[in-house]
């Protein structure tokens, strides 16, 4: 096993941040092929939490280098804030494509003026980060990439047109043109040397045997095609999403892992079958502090969903499991999972293409056993139920928020170890 690849399962905040941090100890490479500053992964060093946005959490690993791949969208300003973050060192380290678009002053203003004009079914709840109509702009073939940055003279003389251009009809904020001019030149002055083709790089470094690990961002519920349309963010998190977002083959990765909570949540709009409300939510939301890294929006609650689930694993190619905050279910005797759903009369167990009918499906709970307090040996009642009912292995379990609070199972236990 060489390159392994990490998806979220649901609609985010599945606990990536932790599980690639773990794993990027046994990497040469980690890379970010989708997303942008809408992500944030959190990590605890110690009792040190560290929240990335743009950067893959392999950054913070000595001697890893870590690429921020074509399908990224790079916010200027959160790059650089970022990047101030980390050592002098780690920047070395850094690859930044020069097909990766950027996030501009319009983009964010059109991001807030659609959801603030928009309600009931049309209101995504996005991250306004200019996520979506940064996307937009690059399939239309009007974007500017990071590559553009780096040419003579294009901060100075073509930067502000196009804002204007792209601003047409939309409030920007005061001095929005002036400020993305200064931080565009920011980047290009202090990152600038960072910025290169990123897939002839993976390239060279796959032929001299480096390891890879893809780091996907959100969720792959979240999958502008595959995930709950339009309730989704406009780029692929699964990895369905690698090739285009990084130009290195999908062929070549060994292993996928996805990454799910013993529960399940989600930030922003749309259908959520196995959501729980009242009093039930909010211990939920408390025990497992389910507020956005992002956003700090409180997020809403439910339990682990099967058929959502299988929908993942056909979706991901699927190898094993990576479960994750199992400790803010200890203590329970049993655990609530969502097995089935029905709708008219009709118990089904696939995940309905179209989100109305995703969200009029009354979910069918099964009770699996639970545990005192989590452990490879107490999750074992619980994992198994998992995994006849998947037939997907567990290969990580998360019993905590920091890094060695980690039992890693085959095949990582070999694949840690070989370089431990
Ligand atoms: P956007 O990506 O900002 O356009 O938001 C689209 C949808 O994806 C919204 O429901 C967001 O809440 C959700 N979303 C985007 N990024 C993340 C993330 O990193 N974690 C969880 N949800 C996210």
């Amino acid at each position: 096993m060489r390159h392994i690849c990490v998806v979220g399962l649901n609609w985010g905040d599945e606990g990536k941040g932790k599980i690639v941090d773990v794993l990027s100890s046994a990497v040469d490479v980690v890379v970010r092929y989708q997303g942008g500053a809408n992500a944030g992964h959190t990590v605890y060093i110690g009792e040190d939490k560290k929240v990335l946005h743009h950067l893959p959490m392999g950054i913070l690993h000595e001697g890893v280098a870590a690429v921020l791949g074509n399908g990224m969208v790079i916010e200027p300003r959160g790059l650089l804030e970022e990047v101030a973050t980390v050592p002098a060192s780690a920047v070395e380290r850094l690859h930044l494509s020069d097909r990766a678009h950027v996030v501009l002053p319009h983009h964010t203003a059109l991001d807030r003026a659609r959801e603030a004009t928009s309600d009931g079914d049309r209101k995504i709840g996005t991250t306004l980060r200019g996520i979506g109509p940064a996307y937009q702009e690059k399939s239309a073939r009007r974007g500017v990439r990071l590559g553009d940055l780096v040419r003579p003279g294009f901060v100075e003389e073509r930067l502000a047109e196009h804002i204007r251009a792209g601003a047409e009809g939309l409030e920007l904020e005061e001095g929005a043109i002036e400020d993305s001019i200064t931080l565009c030149r920011e980047v290009r002055d202090r990152l600038g040397s960072r910025v290169q083709d990123t897939q002839s790089f993976l390239a060279r470094l796959h032929a001299e045997g480096s390891r890879f690990l893809f780091e996907g961002a959100q969720g792959c519920l979240l999958d502008l095609d595959f995930g709950t349309y339009p309730y989704v963010t406009s780029s692929s998190p699964s990895f369905l999403g690698v090739g285009p977002g990084s130009g290195f083959s999908p062929r070549k990765i060994d292993h996928v892992v996805g990454v799910t909570k013993v529960y399940c949540t989600r930030v922003g709009e749309g259908p959520f079958p196995s959501e729980i409300d009242g009093a039930e939510a909010e211990a939920l939301r408390a025990a497992g502090n389910e507020y956005g890294a992002t956003t700090g929006r409180p997020r809403r609650v439910g339990w682990l969903d099967i058929p959502a689930l299988r929908h993942a694993i056909l979706l991901n190619d699927l190898d094993s499991f990576a479960l994750t905050k199992a400790d803010v279910l200890d203590g329970r005797a049993t655990i609530p999972v969502t097995v089935a759903y029905r709708l008219g009369g009709e118990v089904f167990e696939t995940f309905p293409t179209h989100a109305e009918d995703l969200s009029r499906v009354e979910p069918i709970t099964e009770e699996w056993p639970g545990w005192g307090t989590i452990s490879e040996t107490t999750v074992r009642p619980f994992a198994e139920r998992l995994e006849a009912a998947t037939g997907i292995p567990v290969s990580i379990l998360s019993t905590g928020k920091r890094r060695d609070q980690t039992v890693l199972l085959e095949p990582f236990e070999s694949y840690v170890g070989a370089v431990r």
